[in-house]
């Protein structure tokens, strides 16, 4: 198994993005706000450029912004402002309202910022622009414009107080997440991917991992980062074969040997998730003893033994949990990381076994909850951006050839 970095300069994909060709060259199809027909990449030409882009995705009510208004309201990307860097680029926190643009609500935003070294590129900004921009759900997090500027590529979304699930679960400093918690946050991110994967055109996210699920005040999930998102198979086709992409420890096995991807792949990710929340374990962990380094292959065979279960049971939650709960939560985990991809339940049924389980009602061992208004992690967060990049470059995207 090959891991190869992206290519890094757009240009190799799209060569027109700086210069159309000729204006008839450029194919648009526009998204109408009435009737609702989802385009895709591919309905895209190649030599698509910024004013291309932005009469395609008219009915979407993106917000095409200018650098200089980004670099204002970021404070000039302000290393004071930095919310976090993953592979893309640096995150920084800025505030728009009506003085940008006539008719904006005055709130938070979280900027991004195409990095031109880092391992990401245009590809992943267009994918994403095209999917974030044209999908709305209460689970996804809402892409509020961008710029497409000469080199600069940027992405506006609104900010999510809490950051992602990686820092929330895995950060020493944040306050341990309660498990009803947990169950309300699984909850969210299933019926995100749900939502993808019974669109009208069905999506698949490909790249859902604990970094990409954002969390509100309340811990209501956001998924984030459609840049590695695909159109699902289409007419009889069984699946769509593609580069392997994604990241180590959440890619489902069949995916990362074929290059053939299903919906299917999302529930295995979605399992390895569900498996952190259980254990408070990240999904690959070079700090721990070698045969417990990687989550699923260490933890998965207890899961169907409940008295091997207490032992992987994330210890932070200091035993406060339903034991049925738990039970019937680990089982799911177990189903959705079948080797087997038909073994695996559709993201419809995983939402109804997780439904019951955010309610902790049942033979719960739980005691009263103290759940503290947790600090804003966001300077946790800052402190951590250098350690983060480390991680990045661990979790770097894996390219396969079948
Ligand atoms: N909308 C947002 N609101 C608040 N914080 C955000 C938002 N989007 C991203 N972040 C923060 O920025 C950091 C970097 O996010 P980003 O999605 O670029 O990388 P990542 O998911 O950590 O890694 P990868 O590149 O592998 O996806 C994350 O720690 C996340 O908490
Ligand atoms: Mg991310």
């Amino acid at each position: 198994m090959a891991v190869k970095k992206r290519a890094t300069k757009w240009h190799d994909y799209f060569p027109g993005c700086f210069k159309p060709e000729s204006p008839n060259s450029v194919k648009t199809k526009r998204v109408s706000s009435s009737s609702f027909q989802r385009i895709s990449l591919s309905d895209l030409s190649s030599s698509t450029i910024s004013e291309e882009l932005s009469v395609s995705l008219a009915g979407s009510n993106l917000h095409v912004f200018t650098h200089q208004e980004l670099k204002l309201i970021t404070h000039n990307f302000a290393s004071s402002n930095l919310l976090g860097e993953g592979g893309f680029g640096p995150v920084h926190k800025g505030f728009i309202d009506d003085k940008l643009r006539p008719g904006l609500k005055a709130q938070p935003v979280a900027v991004k910022l195409l990095d031109l070294e880092g391992t990401q590129g245009h590809r992943e900004w267009l994918t994403e622009v095209i999917f974030l921009g044209q999908l709305r759900h209460a689970n996804l997090v809402k892409l509020i414009g961008y710029c497409c500027e000469e080199e600069h590529r940027l992405l506006v979304y609104e900010y999510m107080p809490r950051g992602s699930l990686e820092n929330q679960l895995f950060r020493k400093m944040c306050i341990p997440i309660p498990w009803s918690t947990r169950m309300k946050i699984a909850l969210g991110a299933a019926k995100g991917l749900a939502f993808l994967h019974e669109a009208n055109k069905p999506v698949i996210y490909r790249d859902f991992k604990a970094s990409n699920i954002l969390l509100d005040s309340d811990f209501t999930v956001k998924l984030s980062d459609f840049g590695l998102a695909k159109d699902g198979p289409q007419g009889d086709d069984t699946h769509v074969s593609t580069r392997v992409m994604g990241t180590q420890g959440y890619a489902a096995p069949e995916y990362i040997m074929t290059g053939h991807l299903t919906s299917a792949s999302d529930v295995y990710s979605f399992g390895v998730v569900l498996m952190e929340l259980l254990t408070g374990r990240k999904s690959v962990d070079k700090s721990r003893p070698n045969r417990e380094q990687n989550l699923v292959d260490w933890a998965r065979p207890m899961l169907k033994n409940p008295r091997k279960l207490t032992k992987v049971v994330d210890p932070r939650l200091e035993g406060q949990y339903p034991e049925t709960g738990l039970r019937k939560a680990a089982a799911l985990a177990y189903q959705c990381l079948s080797y087997r991809p038909k073994l695996r339940p559709t993201m419809t049924e995983v939402i109804h076994v997780l439904e019951p389980l955010k309610d902790v009602a049942d033979d719960a061992q739980i005691g009263t909850f103290v759940f503290a208004v947790s600090m804003d992690c966001d300077s946790l967060r800052k402190s951590s951006s250098e350690n983060k990049k480390e991680t990045t470059k661990e979790e770097e995207e894996l390219t396969v050839s079948p």
